[in-house]
This record gives C-alpha cells, structure tokens and sequence, in this order.
C-alpha cells in the first residue's frame, strides 16, 4: 500500500480484502458500451460485488460512475443486501457523479459542486457529511435516480448542443459559408446563446458513451430518446466529413488520396490531453488508409497509438521537412502547445478541423470561404 499524504488516511492498494478498513468506500469503475452498443455494467458489478464482501457496519459505499437511472437501486443495492445488513441503518448507499473535467486547470475536485442521491434520506445525509469535507458545495438531491439522470442530462446537453452546432457547419459548408464567423456574430448576443464550436467529431469515453445508458434503458421503458440518437448521428459524420475536406484540397491539386502522405496533428480526444479514447482521429485515419494514403501522426500527449486493427503508431517529431513532406496536414485536435503559425507556414494543404489557424492572418485569405480546407 503506498501512502499519498492526506496525514496517512489516504493511501494506494489493489488489496481489495483492505476494504473493510474503510468508511467509505467509491465506486468509480469504467461504464463502458458492449460490442453492441448496450451498456456494460460488468464493472460496477465486479465492484460492488467487492464492496458487498467486506461491507461493515456503518460504512457508506458511493457509486461515482455514470450510468443508467436505476443502477445503484437496481442493480448495486441487492449486491450489498446480500450481507444481510439493512441499507440506510446499517450502511448507506448513494448515486454521486464524478464530474471531473481532465486537464481543466480551473474546475478541480474541491470547487465542483457534487450531486449527491441517496437510496434513503439518511443514505444522503451521512453522504453529504462525508463528501463535503473536501467539496465546497453539495449538492443534495431526492433520490440516487435523480443523481443518475442529472450526470446524463449533463453529458447528453454537450452531445446535443455538439451535434446540433456541427450539422449547421455541414449546412454552413453547402452554402459555402464560414460556420466560424457565424458563431462568432452570434456569440456577441448577450442572452440567449450559448456558444459552441464545430469539429472532427465527438470523442472521450463520456459524451459518445453515457447518453446511450439512458438510451438503452428508456427502450425498455418503450421510449426513444430522439435527440440523443439524432446527435450521436450526426456527431459520427464529421470524421468522414474531415476525411472528405483532405480528399477536396488534395483533388484541388490534382492529386489522388492514394498514395499522398497525410499528417494528423493531434490524436487525443481533445486538447492538452493523451486520452484517445473514441477519439473522431481513428475515424479520419480508418477513412484515409481505405482510401490509399500513408497515414502519420503527430501528437505531443500520445507517443503511441494503436489502430484498430492492432498496429501501434508512433508520433512523429514536428520536424520542418515532415510538416513540409506532407501532401497534406490535418489538424485534428488543436493541443496548446501547437504553433499554429509554423504549420500553416509550412504546410502544403491545411485542413484545420478546429479553427486553430484563424488567429493566422492568411488563413482568412483562402480559396476555400468554408475555412475547413484553410490552405490549399
Ligand atoms: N475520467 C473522466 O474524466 C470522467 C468524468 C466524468 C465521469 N467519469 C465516469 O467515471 C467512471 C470511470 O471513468 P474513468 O475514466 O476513471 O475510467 P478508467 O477506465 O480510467 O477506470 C478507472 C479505474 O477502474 C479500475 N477498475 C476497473 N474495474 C475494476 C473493478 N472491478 N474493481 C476495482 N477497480 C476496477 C481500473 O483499473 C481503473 O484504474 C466512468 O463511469 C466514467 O463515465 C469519468
């Protein structure tokens, strides 16, 4: 067990036999989707399967992971009850999402407000005085349910706004206009608008995942939630729509994808990060081999990358002769430490899924009033 400060009340063990030691006890396992898309809960079960092993009397076991309304109650509550103890006199159970927000330098785990669900009003209290001896401001509500839907009406309200911000660049492109200074125009309206911005696709292991938790649990319940399987259509276009700018601005100098040498900068899911979970690159990388074309990357947060079909990739420095060599580069997503003057500079074709180059003065003067293909 390896001690991480905290006056020696807080420390590292995969010795699951060592719960037993605790008051609390938070299950923040991987909510992952199955081959087929349903959700996969397997984690949670194996957790609290643990959990209910070494339950104690008075302990409090807080389910973290997003998932489906339902699951602590349904699914987590009669694992625990197979101790024989009684939820919300002998120990408390409660929904609580994690809310993290990796790689923001302003939200951290204290200053979060954190949801808080019990299955028993006694379950959320004895919650509350745990959690907020280090989170400013909870946030209790009615019932474990109520905690599970706020985290997915939370993920589903980014997937959407995403969804619906990236159809209008798909519209903004057949009209030939630039999707980037419409949303600027309409980001100068004090009220009502909120601004989000177009890209390659969504990516993460949360915003493409967890709205289908509530999608598959609300088929049972003879339900389909439209907005959210419209989004995650919608969302799943852009990586072809990217693939489909590179083949544009390559055929604009009469050359085929086949054979011309396309480099991606920035394979995580989204800046600053080495997270490429579901990341909308393996998609433009899947469409672009299809297609012929030698495929590298360059990533500062990702040495490796693996394909789907099991090659592991590995970053490229950001050399002059390789930004140079490319037939064409794509920035896909747009870390801070990119020097988005250089590579336009030294690019030959530049697909710029993320607007990184608009602060660049020549990237307005392009061919292309779309701005996606910004040299070329
Ligand atoms: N990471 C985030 O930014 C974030 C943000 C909000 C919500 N969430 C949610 O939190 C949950 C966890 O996400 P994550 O990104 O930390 O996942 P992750 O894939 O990084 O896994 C977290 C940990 O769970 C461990 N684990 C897996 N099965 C286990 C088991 N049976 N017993 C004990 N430990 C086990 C893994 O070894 C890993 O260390 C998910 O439900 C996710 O949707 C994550």
């Amino acid at each position: 067990m390896a001690a991480l400060g905290g006056g020696g009340t807080l420390a590292a063990t995969t010795d699951l036999s060592r719960l037993g030691e605790c008051d609390a006890v938070a299950i923040c396992v991987p909510t992952p989707l199955s081959k087929t898309g349903d959700p996969d809960i397997s984690h949670v079960v194996a957790a609290a399967r643990n959990a209910g092993t070494a339950l104690g009397r008075g302990q409090l076991v807080a389910l973290e992971s997003t998932t489906f309304p339902g699951t602590t109650r349904e699914v987590v509550l009669p694992i625990l009850e197979d101790s024989g103890m009684q939820v919300g006199e002998d120990f408390f159970l409660c929904f609580t999402p994690e809310r993290v927000d990796p790689g923001n330098a302003r939200w951290k785990t204290r200053n979060t407000p954190k949801i808080v669900g019990g299955v028993t009003d006694r379950c959320r209290e004895v919650a509350v005085g745990f959690y907020s001896r280090f989170v400013d401001r909870m946030v209790p509500v009615s019932s474990a349910e109520a905690a599970e839907l706020t985290k997915i009406l939370e993920n589903a309200f980014r997937a959407v706004n995403i969804a619906m911000v990236n159809e209008m660049a798909l519209i903004a492109d057949r009209l030939r206009l630039d999707i980037w200074e419409v949303i600027a125009a309409a980001d100068t309206k004090p009220f009502g608008f909120m601004r989000f911005d177009p890209g390659p696709g969504l990516g993460g292991h949360c915003l493409p995942v967890d709205p289908h938790y509530l999608s598959w649990r609300m088929r049972a319940l003879d339900y389909r939630t439209r907005f959210i399987d419209m989004a995650s259509e919608v969302n799943a276009e852009m990586p072809a729509f990217v693939a489909g700018k590179v083949r544009e601005a390559l055929n604009g100098v009469s050359k085929p994808v086949r054979g011309s040498r396309v480099l991606l900068l920035g394979v995580a899911y989204k800046p600053d990060v080495g997270d490429t979970r579901e990341s909308p690159a393996m998609d433009i990388l899947d469409q672009l081999e299809r297609d012929g074309a030698e495929v590298l990357y360059h990533d500062p947060h990702v040495p490796e990358w693996r394909t789907r079909d099991g090659r592991v990739l590995r970053s490229h420095p950001l050399a002059d002769d390789l930004l140079g060599g490319a037939d064409a580069v794509v920035v896909v997503t747009d870390h801070s430490s990119f020097d988005a003057e250089r590579i336009y500079r030294l690019s030959q074709l530049l697909v710029d899924a993320r607007n990184m180059t608009a602060a660049v003065g020549e990237a307005k003067r392009t061919a292309h009033p779309q701005r996606w293909i910004v040299k070329g």
